[in-house]
């Protein structure tokens, strides 16, 4: 008998959408071998070149969109020879700017599978066992962090993403409809996508409640106590306080026990943004630091850093689950019925997206492969890094170290005596523009009270030993020079 339908990947010009076996392997073939070159040279790339890079957008701005084809190979050299080459080399090992992570390429297999069979694992009837392995995933997290097994819990875009849900959340489960006598407390060092998740959940900037830190840049516990009362009395609804495992700028990492007793106290809910340094619960030195991370009533990940994984795979968990489900559901009659049994999850019912990528895939994939012991193993070697860095930079005439690493993310200034605030400021801006000028390595700096500072974040699983030795020769080098520069003038 004649089979009724052709195979979707048999030659078929006339659906040129549909590519034929041939052509999809080569396309992938195509692909691979520029993504392995890539990959393989990227310790030999700058780590960042960013010169001339607005010309360059300009000069393939397109407004027209395309009627005729264009070969793959000139798409690709594109790509890969003019675009990618002018950026900031975040896969790179000498990348310790910001919050890095690197990108682990099995995530880049894991997106390659999930989109070429593109089930939909929002909804568990429509996937079921593809949506488990999302689920697995989640509670590998909530493993991890000490939550109960019945916690909730999702993955989003970013560590953005989960703040935002998590403040909605916390917003449903404390306070009335009507919730502009709510307030939050956070620290002056958390991170600005709480406010923005404040903002973007309706509380003006009024309710956000900004607490001073300790020498270690930690919430004041001690001030935090004396606002929240200061607020009760004045007739205000105090509903949550955020702390930080890692923060952004020195990475600090708030005291969660104590954060937890307050919480208790005043009957808020505990949010840790633990975006960059809650996946240093694996190691031993890390589940020590973050002391408490189990207490709070939602937490939010980012396995696009401490996991290493591609930059889109964020999460966020919830020790009540069905608290995400109250601030999340919202059904259309064209669903299917939601799920009922508790262990069977329908992404779309906790969580602000209905359609989305199969995140669960690219995290699945690479723990998998591995087992959890190499992520500890790569982790405990940053914490490693972090203390070496620390240690060389301290031989450093005038350099000091203005935060040690709690955990892998240290700051640091060069030190002049007799230079006002605004020039020592110049002075670190300009050392930073000379390591970076080298291109060896690629580190920021922020704004602190006492001034400007650079930071060194060793999160890149590609991040070694020899990558910070060339690292520090740059930060030397640099020192140097400026050294000769003002003693000429
Ligand atoms: C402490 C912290 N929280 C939240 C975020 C926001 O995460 P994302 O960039 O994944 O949205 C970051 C980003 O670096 C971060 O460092």
């Amino acid at each position: 008998m004649r089979a009724r339908f052709r195979r979707v990947t048999a030659d078929a010009p006339e659906y040129p959408l549909e590519l034929s076996h041939t052509a999809m392997r080569r396309l992938v073939d195509e692909a691979m071998e520029r993504i392995v070159a890539h990959i393989e040279s990227l310790p030999e790339q700058a780590a960042s070149d960013v010169a001339g890079g607005a010309e360059l957008a300009r000069s393939i701005a397109e407004t027209e969109p395309p009627e005729t084809a264009t070969s793959t190979a000139e798409l690709l050299d594109l790509v890969f020879d003019r675009l990618a080459t002018k950026s900031f080399n975040t896969a790179g090992p000498g990348f310790v700017a910001y919050i890095p992570g690197g990108g682990l390429f099995h995530a880049a297999v894991a997106d390659l599978i999930a989109d070429s069979i593109n089930r939909y694992t929002t909804v568990f009837a429509a996937a079921p066992g593809l949506t488990q392995l999302e689920i697995n995933v989640v509670h590998w997290f909530k493993r991890m962090v000490g939550f109960p097994i019945e916690a909730g819990g999702f993955l989003t875009s970013g560590g953005s993403l989960a703040n935002f849900s998590a403040l909605v959340t916390a917003r449903c489960e404390r306070l009335p409809e009507d919730f502009l006598e709510g307030t939050l407390y956070v620290s002056e060092q958390i991170h600005h996508s709480i406010g923005k998740a404040a903002a973007l959940a309706g509380f003006p900037p009024r309710s956000v409640r900004r607490i001073g830190v300790d020498e270690r840049f930690r919430i004041r516990i001690d001030e935090l106590r004396r606002a929240i009362e200061a607020d009760r009395e004045d007739g205000l609804e105090p509903f949550l306080v955020v702390g930080s495992a890692g923060t952004t700028n020195t990475g600090a990492v708030d005291d969660l026990e104590e954060l937890s007793s307050v919480a208790t106290e005043h009957r808020l809910w505990l949010h840790v943004d633990a975006a960059y340094g809650g996946f240093f619960v694996l190691t031993e030195r890390g589940r020590r630091t973050l002391r408490g991370l189990s207490r709070a009533d939602s937490i939010t990940l980012d396995p696009h850093k401490g996991l290493f994984l591609p930059y889109g795979t964020g999460g966020l968990l919830v020790r009540e689950g069905e608290a995400l489900k109250r601030a999340h559901q919202m059904r259309g009659e064209y669903m299917l019925p939601p799920e009922q049994s508790p262990d069977l999850v329908d992404f779309c019912d906790i969580s602000p997206e209905l359609s989305r990528d199969f995140r669960g895939l690219r995290v699945w994939l690479p723990l998998k492969m591995h087992g959890l012991g190499v992520f500890r193993a790569a982790l405990d070697e940053k914490l490693d890094l972090a203390e070496w860095a620390t240690d060389q930079l301290r031989e450093i005439p005038d350099i000091e170290i203005v935060a040690e690493p709690q955990l892998s993310l240290l700051a640091f200034r060069l030190r002049r005596d007799g230079l006002g605030a605004a020039e020592l400021d110049r002075l670190n801006r300009d050392l930073m523009d000379r390591i970076n000028s080298r291109q060896r390595t690629f580190l920021t700096g922020t704004q602190l009270d006492s001034g400007f500072v650079l930071r060194i974040c060793v999160l890149n699983f590609r991040t070694h030993r020899d990558h910070m030795e060339l690292a520090l020769e740059a930060i030397r080098e640099s020192v140097e020079e400026l050294s000769h520069k003002v003693d000429r003038s």
